[in-house]
């Protein structure tokens, strides 16, 4: 057999090996893998640490809440800016755990910066053990929609496991917004089969509607995307950490908005609140005066609707895995001010 087809063969061989253990390795382990790699090199840490309100966030949050004499787990160092902070607050001890390489990283600063009593941790949270319980875990594991790093498995695993009775979460309290938005007609994307450009009409092309649910969603950190929301913005979850268990979430969560800017609906904007005290939050909403930059918001998109001042929407979100945006599905009902009911718009074909 020629080199060259004995090359491909093996090529082929290999891809089929990979398939196989992409096949076996479930959705948990292949966000690890990607989580792991993701955060190892130094463009998405700096981009971390140069967001001014989350780092003051969470320096005025040590500052407060751990205790000199503390014993702390940093679950996800990073930089091994949290530890370092920790300790500098005089914790007794800190284990600063990353299972990304960019723990040596963290190892470096340390020595630099000398720090003492902080413990890095090469390791998976999950596989992180102690012989005595620690009086605070500390986390930085929000993603741009508050589930999708998994951050409530993570950090329950570790509550559950080595934080003392009492002990406490920082952050552990969460307000999570699935909010009615406009986008700026400008820079408003309809659905194609929504379309018409000069005079050529794509609306056969609904029933092709795409099954990826990734078309669905719109990722963006351009704050001049989003014009206002339709309604008054409320939390459509809440959760403390100290006390939640991922299998309490709920599957489905409906919810009502009362139009006061009317317009055009384009979809929910989906981000979060993070709360210590009445006077210390951190938000990323892209409304959100103050808002924590770094962090993108999702687009969850709808079906063309336009509602008028008073009007009802009535919104339906159901979730199968809360950490896998792609599991989530949404939709609306419509109640004019008279009351009138009307059939639901669903986004994604059934
Ligand atoms: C959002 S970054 C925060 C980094 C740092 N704490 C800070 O505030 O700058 C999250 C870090 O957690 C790490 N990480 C995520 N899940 C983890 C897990 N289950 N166990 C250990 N490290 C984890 C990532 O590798 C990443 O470095």
């Amino acid at each position: 057999m020629p080199f060259h087809s004995l090359r491909r063969l093996g090529a082929r061989a290999l891809s089929s090996v990979r398939r196989l253990f992409a096949r076996d390795r479930t959705p948990e382990e292949r966000y690890r893998d990607f989580n792991g790699r993701y955060f190892s090199g130094f463009y998405e840490q700096e981009r971390m640490l140069a967001d001014k309100p989350r780092m003051e966030f969470y320096r005025a949050a040590i500052q407060r809440h751990i205790q000199p004499g503390d014993r702390v787990v940093d679950l996800g160092t990073g930089t091994g800016i949290l530890a370092a902070l920790a300790s500098r607050r005089g914790a007794a001890q800190v284990y600063a755990i990353d299972h990304s390489s960019i723990l040596e990283t963290a190892r470096t600063l340390a020595t630099a910066n000398r720090i003492d009593r902080v413990e890095f941790v090469a390791t998976h949270s999950t596989e992180f053990h102690l012989a005595e319980p620690v009086d605070v875990i500390l986390h930085e594991q929000m993603g741009d929609c508050l589930f999708d790093e998994a951050m409530v498995a993570n950090v329950c695993d570790l509550r559950d496991r080595l934080l003392k009775p009492g002990g406490l979460i920082l952050p552990s309290c969460f307000e999570f917004y699935c909010e009615p938005i406009k986008v700026r007609d400008s820079r408003h994307v309809p659905f194609i089969w929504e379309l018409e450009v000069h005079g050529y009409d794509y609306s056969v092309l609904e029933r092709q509607r795409p099954q990826d649910p990734d078309y669905y969603q719109v990722r963006s950190s351009d704050l001049a995307l989003v014009e206002h929301c339709l309604g008054e913005p409320a939390p459509v979850l809440t959760l403390d950490l100290h006390t939640v268990n991922e299998a309490d979430l709920p599957h489905e969560i409906r919810f009502t908005r009362t139009v006061i800017h009317p317009g055009r609906l384009d979809g929910y904007a989906v981000y979060f609140r993070a709360l210590v005290d009445r006077d210390l939050a951190l938000g990323s909403g892209p409304l959100d005066p103050g808002r924590a930059p770094h962090w993108g918001f999702r687009i969850l998109r709808t079906d063309r609707d336009d509602f008028e001042r008073g009007d009802i929407i009535d919104v339906r979100l159901t979730v199968g895995s809360w950490s896998e945006v792609d599991t989530w599905r949404w939709s609306h009902v419509k109640r004019a001010r008279a009351d009138a009911g009307v059939a639901p718009a669903s986004c994604l074909p059934t």
